[in-house]
């Protein structure tokens, strides 16, 4: 392995890692994932690959030992007793075949020794606690980070499939089929029972709620719309209100359990009966085997009635029946040894590629789309398809009337995948080299794969999509200045710029069609009340190239006020400014290294160059600072963002964590920390309040002995931190 290589995989890890983490984000916290789940898998797969071959250079913030992402913010907190955990996944039969192999060589049976395992669905939902004390339900939890959860009780009391109280007569299971259970002595219950598993939304119901949502709204285009069941479930768990949890079509069903005082079984499969006697459905699909043809010939019925299932799922859990050989097994970061998701590969169709039409963004990037004659892929009916850009319908050789294979993963924008009609004798599809919407150059930047339209502010596309950005729901949210309003007031002259809309009057619309007196006072009052708009929220409406809503949110609680934002931009300008290009440097590194210099000063956790650079590169426009400051004079002030930390015995201290952790990850200690208002640092000094010293501390903690500082174990933080959150 030469120093090379390993640079190269150490830089490859960093990568990553943020990327995950910014998935794991979107998905859990946001429910607005970016990425298909076999993309994220993929992902996650090279992660755990380069940290086999490079096992020294497994980070402190490895992904592999990181599941989800933490709890949102408004309901209350539940530390699991047991930690809520992830599966390792499998693509292929011969990795299912390693892992029963793995199992052996682990326990060290012999090759041709007997592994039952149990197989069921991977339903796509989210994963869900319900302690049940003496067979009654008294906490329900969402899996948060896998260790911190949200507590969801109201919301899960609203599900009809999960019982407030335990019953020992018959059992129900997945749409009620599977043969009544009688309870039987061993499924008496014990006195504390942990039930994990799924809640979910079957397809019909989420289109319903979908339906319901878009009648119900005041503004169509503003209606609350979910990508996909998953995405509906949690938001419908997640609620604040439990009224509108009981509201929404939500489903349970049983997988594992946590905590247990006693366990009414000796096996996987038992213990499953059990809980399905107690009165809380479990897979209808659920069965043992010790003969791998036979488990994955079940895989295989399980997929192919998978269209039919009327919920989705996106695999098959295979789990080792005996649960003392489970106990044996243990863990692997945050995975069991003894389970393993076997993944089902993303749903392909073909169909005729009738155009491909360009898009111009907010940022004039032109995307290539392809209209596809209407197919249905795995139950859902597909009509169009990212080319993503020029590069990919060159690799792809495609033209209009070309037959294409396309495939749908998940709830992203279906893709093309091949070419079913190649023919190198046809011309190739030339890509345009103007704007379709304002005739500009449209030119590829050095080592960028995208080709943009070169108008700027001249674009009416780009113009248009600001515009429509800058009003979106997940920006000011001006209910009633939808897409419709925006380019017809954009057509009209009438609004050019955002700090227009702040300066439209009740007349000028009245002298428009279609609007009348109290529509006319909506639309005022509407643009009115959003005069205050939270610091994040405008940050993100700005439309600055790769600060999306995370980014925004992260900025603003970083600083605060729009005051104290402006001044740290123009600390990082400056930091930019004085860089000078080294002789011998090539352009790309010099501006590397200016973007680097300008993250510096943001010192901002998660933004790195690209978004420094971007940022700097947004202020500097003189364009832009003009736009910002004709939405000042127009009256609009961003609000301070007032982020609640907790008081607590380290608010406003500047702690230093050191040593091994046992109990925890770094990136959590430090995040515990900054929830509490404290400052984590890396080295000790006169200015350091207090030190958390794990195993093997050495110098940090001598140096914090020298100076007097207070030192305190890590039980002792957990108890803290317990105590301050509770
Ligand atoms: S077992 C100890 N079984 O998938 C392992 N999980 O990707 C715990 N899931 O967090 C999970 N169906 O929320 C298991 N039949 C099933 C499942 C299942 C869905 C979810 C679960 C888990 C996630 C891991």
């Amino acid at each position: 392995m030469t120093p090379i290589e390993q640079r190269q995989a150490a830089a490859e890890l960093e990568t990553l890692a943020a990327q995950i983490a910014h998935h794991n984000r979107l998905y859990h916290t946001d429910d607005t994932p970016e990425v298909s789940d076999a993309e994220y898998d993929a992902l996650v797969r090279r992660n755990a690959e380069l940290e086999q071959q490079f096992p020294h250079l497994i980070r402190e913030d490895s992904p592999s030992g990181i599941v989800g992402a933490a709890p949102a913010a408004h309901l209350a907190k539940v530390r699991h007793r047991q930690p809520m955990l992830s599966l390792e996944n499998a693509f292929s039969d011969a990795e299912v075949a390693e892992f029963v192999a793995r199992i052996r060589r682990f326990l060290s049976l012999p090759a041709d020794a007997e592994v039952a395992l149990t197989a069921e669905p991977k339903i796509d939902g989210l994963s869900c606690s319900l302690r049940y004390e003496k067979g009654v339900l008294v906490l329900a939890a969402t899996r948060g980070d896998g260790t911190t959860g949200e507590d969801v009780t109201l919301n899960a009391r609203t599900i009809q499939d999960i019982p407030q109280t335990l019953c020992s007569g018959e059992g129900r299971s997945v749409a009620g089929q599977r043969p009544a259970l009688r309870a039987s002595p061993e499924h008496v219950i014990p006195d504390v029972f942990e039930v994990r598993g799924e809640v979910y939304m079957s397809k019909e119901d989420f289109a319903a709620l979908n339906a319901r949502l878009l009648a119900e709204a005041d503004d169509p285009e503003k209606a609350r719309q979910f990508a996909n069941p998953r995405n509906a479930a949690a938001g419908s768990l997640r609620q604040k209100d439990p009224a509108i949890t009981a509201a929404r079509p939500l489903r349970f069903y049983a997988h594992g359990w946590g905590e247990t005082s006693a366990l009414p079984g000796e096996t996987q499969f038992d213990v499953m009966q059990a809980i399905s006697a107690w009165g809380i459905p479990i897979a209808l699909d659920l069965v043992r085997s010790a003969d791998p043809a036979e488990i994955l010939a079940h895989y295989r019925a399980i997929e192919a009635k998978r269209a039919d299932l009327g919920f989705d799922i996106d695999g098959v859990v295979y789990k080792v029946d005996r649960l003392d050989l489970q106990a044996r097994l243990g863990f692997v970061s945050r995975a069991p040894r003894w389970a393993l998701a076997h993944k089902f590969p993303a749903e392909k169709a073909e169909t005729l590629l009738e155009a491909i039409d360009i898009q111009v963004g907010r940022t004039g990037k032109l995307t290539p789309v392809a209209r596809l004659k209407p197919v249905s892929v795995g139950g859902v009916t597909v009509t169009n398809a990212t080319l993503h850009n020029a590069d990919e319908i060159a690799r792809l050789g495609v033209r209009p009337g070309d037959r294409v294979r396309i495939q749908r993963a998940g709830d992203v924008i279906p893709q093309v995948l091949e070419n079913l009609t190649p023919d190198a004798d046809l011309p190739a599809y030339e890509f345009p080299t103007r704007c379709p919407e304002c005739d500009s150059e449209a030119v590829r930047e050095e080592g960028e794969v995208d080709i943009r339209c070169t108008g700027g502010l001249i674009c009416p596309a780009q113009r248009v999509e600001r515009l429509r950005h800058f009003v979106s729901r997940h920006a000011l949210d001006i209910e009633g200045l939808g897409i419709t309003n925006i380019e017809s007031f954009f057509r009209d002259g009438l609004v050019q710029s955002p700090a227009d809309i702040f300066t439209l009057t009740k007349e000028a619309l009245l002298a428009r069609e279609r609007w009348a007196e109290i529509s006319a006072q909506n639309l005022i009052d509407a643009i009115g009340a959003k005069r205050r708009p939270p610091l994040d929220r405008f940050l993100f409406a700005l439309g600055i190239r790769h600060v999306g809503e995370v980014t925004a949110r992260d900025l603003a609680r970083r600083y605060r006020s729009w005051a104290g934002f402006e001044e740290v931009i123009g600390r990082a300008i400056a930091a930019r400014v004085d860089l000078p290009q080294a002789l011998a440097e090539s352009d790309e590194k010099h501006r590397q290294r200016r973007n680097a210099a300008a993250a510096a000063a943001i010192e901002t956790s998660g933004i790195g160059g690209e978004v420094a650079g971007a940022l700097c590169d947004f202020f500097e426009e003189p364009h832009n600072r003009a736009v910002l400051a004709d939405l000042f004079a127009a009256g609009l002030v961003p609000d301070d963002l007032v982020w609640e930390t907790k008081q607590s015995p380290v608010t406003g201290k500047t702690l230093v964590f050191t040593g091994s952790l046992e109990t925890l990850s770094r990136d959590e200690a430090k995040a515990q920390a900054e929830k509490l208002g404290a400052k984590v640092s890396g080295s000790v000094s006169a200015k350091t309040d207090m030190v958390i010293a794990g195993p093997g501390a050495g110098s940090k903690l001598k140096k914090a002995q020298d100076l007097g500082v207070e030192v305190i174990t890590e039980p002792e933080w957990n108890a803290l931190v317990t105590d301050a959150t509770t």
